[in-house]
């Protein structure tokens, strides 16, 4: 069955504790509490849409082992569709993150099956590419695999949405493939060569990403809002003031929330003002998956 949304990547374990400050290279510090949950930026994205109204299929490769069966367990009783999803012999992907008293954090992570994703795998999924109406992709699965993903896709005509987290170095043939892009003001730096301080520089860097192919471009800037750039000019979304204790997985409910509202066929500045409203209950408890609002959360708002 073809799904209008397609999600295709990571899958990992999130380790996560709670400190007071995060160490310094070389230092100790005593911690909080731990908690263990689902994680990987492709799974959080996948899980925000499918909570937050989306019509969801997950692609990504899990290892052969408890952890691996815990996750794909996990989405099914999320009620996405995982037929897709595949084992490697690598172990599951795990990320080991550390969260301090001002929300923010630093993540370490094995990709392990991630890291195991293959143009084959993506070839074998051709259908549901061909057929999604949106797919959403990030990197931290192999460029190679993301490549062709977007490839395929955007060649049968959906709409292929990139979030380029974590960053690294891309072809640049990947960007003429992108309908939308979505980094934050760290990765449109590293991407257009422009440094990333303001609206207005986060404006040329989209100009310059525009002129490497990308179609439309959010920047998201935590609390100072996202800025939409298309080809009719930019405009700023708000954020949302509130009182942020983790901001992990907020950029990704905000890319599957995007999708969500877009796949309603809301502009993209409505579906900005959708995925603000759900990334901001996000950073507002603790955890990845954990923390992702569901869709009557925003309605009750
Ligand atoms: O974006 C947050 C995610 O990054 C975490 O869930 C962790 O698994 C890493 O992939």
């Amino acid at each position: 069955m073809i799904h209008k949304i397609l999600v295709v990547g990571s899958s990992n374990t999130d380790m996560t504790v709670k400190t007071a400050k995060l160490p310094v290279p070389g230092e100790t510090v005593l911690g909080g509490e731990f908690t263990m949950g689902g994680g990987g930026k492709g799974a959080n994205q996948a899980v925000a849409a499918q909570r937050l109204g989306g019509d969801v299929s997950f692609f990504c490769k899990v290892g052969k082992d408890i952890f691996g069966d815990n996750a794909l367990k996990s989405y099914e009783q999320e009620g996405m569709d995982i037929s897709l999803a595949k084992r490697s012999d690598k172990p599951s992907g795990v990320a080991l993150i550390s969260v301090d008293s001002n929300a923010e954090n630093c993540i370490v992570v094995a990709s392990g099956a991630n890291s195991d994703v293959r143009p084959e795998d993506i070839e074998s999924i051709r259908d549901a590419l061909e057929g999604a109406e949106i797919v959403l992709l990030q990197l931290e699965t192999p460029v190679p695999a993301v490549m062709k993903a977007a490839e395929i896709a955007h060649a049968a005509g959906a709409t292929v949405v990139l979030n380029p987290a974590p960053a690294c170095d891309l072809p640049e043939e990947l960007f003429r493939h992108i309908t939308l892009f979505i980094p934050n003001e760290t990765e449109l730096s590293r991407f257009s060569g422009i440094k990333v301080e303001d609206a207005d520089s986060a404006a040329k860097a989209a100009g310059a990403m525009k002129a490497k192919g990308v179609k439309d471009i959010i920047v998201t800037m935590g609390s100072k809002g996202s800025l939409i750039v298309t080809g009719d000019g930019c405009k700023t979304v708000e954020a949302c003031k509130v009182k942020a204790i983790d901001t992990t997985a907020a950029g990704d409910t905000y890319c599957g929330a995007l999708c969500v509202a877009l796949s309603e066929g809301r502009t993209l500045e409505e579906a900005a003002v959708f995925a603000t409203k759900a990334s901001a209950l996000t950073v507002q408890r603790m955890g990845a998956q954990a923390s992702i609002p569901y869709r009557k959360e925003i309605e009750n708002q």
